[in-house]
């Protein structure tokens, strides 16, 4: 097809319906359209040359500015508009001199219930091919000086050398528990044999007790013709890693009791014995002994998997590890963000230094790759405290009405701080789930156990 000559970009694509805008190599505006302007509420002088980080700070042409990759299919939600969007790199000689991103309309509210169901299962498959891989971190990827991060690397340490002793690891999220449960089976003698994740919050229930002891032929519509083996089977003579135990049903809980009891146990239809000789290391951010207190957590089974206890240290109570792990992970995150940030000014340690870090080190993560992205973007190597501008919002979260008790501060906060991201993306819980860094499951639970309500939940 030959198009008319003289036909201009603003031909293509000024029409109502889409959105488009073309930004240049550094960010800035060259072109937006009329629709995008109407959204907007702008004017184009206003939008033109302006940097797109300050006209739409979560655009996703900042990564493909990046990256030089492009992002297709993604929700693009402003102004009460949502739309299913693209972001294109634009490349002129081989060398990336743009990023081209429009939207596609749709009601997507319809969409949004299947888009979530479909997340919820590609989480699951995504977590089972993590599973596939075997144990990734030793100790010494483990970082910090601190004494109390040292004293739970001892113990772990020792508890690597009893290849049978049952662990249970407790922690903040974001701690590192699963990177203890990797090192501790790293340094076992059970290294060569498979290492095995169940995050217990992550498949539903009815699904749970196939997942950890199989099942046999018919034992459910559905099931696979050959039947199929559990992780337990799956994990023989290695490590089983019960995440999130937490969170495992109070039937799932006795369930598990009889195989911690026994050490065999019989295939969901089937009436064979199975005996598997596994470790059991179990990790938790929730306060079990609570739990127990209030008839959610098995008494018994609470004391057969509290055998070896490790309790990870927030890291607020070893702020003084912060410029270790700076140093540790910006490499890291260098690598897999293709950017060149090396420095951190003594300014900008000092915002991280006074910072809470309900997070912990995974925020400390992803604060960094945010910090590092907006350096890179400046062409820096350094991050300095305006690169941290982001972090305000998180310091300003209001933590009013609770009574002072430390579980209703945090809870409350918890509350505030889901709230607040599910306001920011429109009610949109993958959305949410992804900034939060947490796991869709676990975000219903949050919104079903805080009662957070609103008519686009
Ligand atoms: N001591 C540490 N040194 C280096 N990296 C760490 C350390 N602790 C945690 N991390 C990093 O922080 C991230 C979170 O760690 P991990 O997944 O083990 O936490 P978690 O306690 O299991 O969190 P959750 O409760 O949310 O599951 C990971 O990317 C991990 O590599
Ligand atoms: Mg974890």
């Amino acid at each position: 097809m030959v198009l008319e000559k003289g036909l201009l970009v603003s031909d293509l694509l000024d029409n109502n319906a889409m959105v488009a805008i073309v930004l240049d190599r550094n960010g800035s505006v060259l072109f937006i359209n009329k629709t995008y302007l109407v959204i907007l509420g702008k004017t184009e002088e206003e939008i033109v040359g302006k940097f797109i980080g300050d006209i739409t700070p979560e655009s996703r042409a900042i990564i493909v500015l990046k990256t030089g990759k492009a992002i297709v299919g993604y929700n693009w939600s402003i102004n009460g508009y949502k739309m299913i969007a693209c972001a294109l790199p634009l490349i002129k000689n081989g060398e990336l001199v743009g990023c081209f991103a429009y939207s596609l309309f749709m009601d997507i509210w319809d969409a949004k219930d299947l888009m979530e169901n479909l997340m919820f299962e590609l989480n699951m498959y995504k977590n089972e091919v993590h599973n596939l891989h075997s144990a990734r971190y030793t100790f010494a990827d483990i970082i910090g000086q601190a004494q109390a991060i040292q004293n739970v690397k001892n113990l772990a340490q020792k508890a690597a050398l009893h290849p049978s002793i049952t662990v249970l690891i407790n922690g903040d999220s974001g701690t590192g528990k699963e990177l203890f449960a990797h090192a501790i089976h790293k340094a076992s003698s059970r290294s060569k044999l498979p290492f095995i994740r169940v995050n217990c919050a992550a498949i539903p229930e009815n699904l749970l007790e196939a997942e950890l002891f199989g099942y046999e032929e018919g034992a459910f519509t559905g099931a696979r013709k050959s039947g199929s083996p559990g992780k337990f089977e799956l994990a023989n003579g290695g490590t089983i890693f019960l995440d999130e135990i937490g969170e495992m049903s109070y039937l799932m809980q006795s369930k598990l009791l009889v195989f911690l009891q026994e050490r065999e146990f019989e295939r969901l239809g089937g009436h064979r014995p199975i005996r598997v000789n596994v470790r059991v290391i179990a990790a938790t951010n929730r306060n079990l002994e609570m739990m127990v207190e209030q008839n959610k957590f098995r008494e018994d089974l609470f004391y057969r998997i509290n055998v070896l206890r490790l309790e990870i240290p927030s890291l607020r109570d070893r702020i003084e590890d912060i410029p270790l792990l700076v140093k540790y992970l910006t490499p890291k995150i260098n690598i897999n963000l293709r950017t060149n940030v090396t420095d951190i000014t003594d300014d900008a340690l000092g915002i991280l230094s006074k910072y809470n870090w309900p997070g912990n080190v995974r925020e400390l993560e992803n604060v960094l790759e945010r910090s590092m992205i907006l350096a890179d973007m400046e062409r820096s190597s350094t991050i300095s405290p305006n690169h941290l501008g982001f972090m305000k919002v998180k310091l300003d979260y209001p933590c009013s009405g609770s009574s002072g008790k430390l579980k209703e501060v945090l809870e409350e906060y918890e509350k505030q701080v889901i709230t607040k991201v599910l306001e920011e993306t429109r009610y949109n819980k993958v959305k949410t789930a992804t900034i939060l860094d947490i796991d869709i499951s676990w975000l219903y639970k949050k919104i079903k156990k805080f009662g957070i309500t609103s008519h686009n939940l």
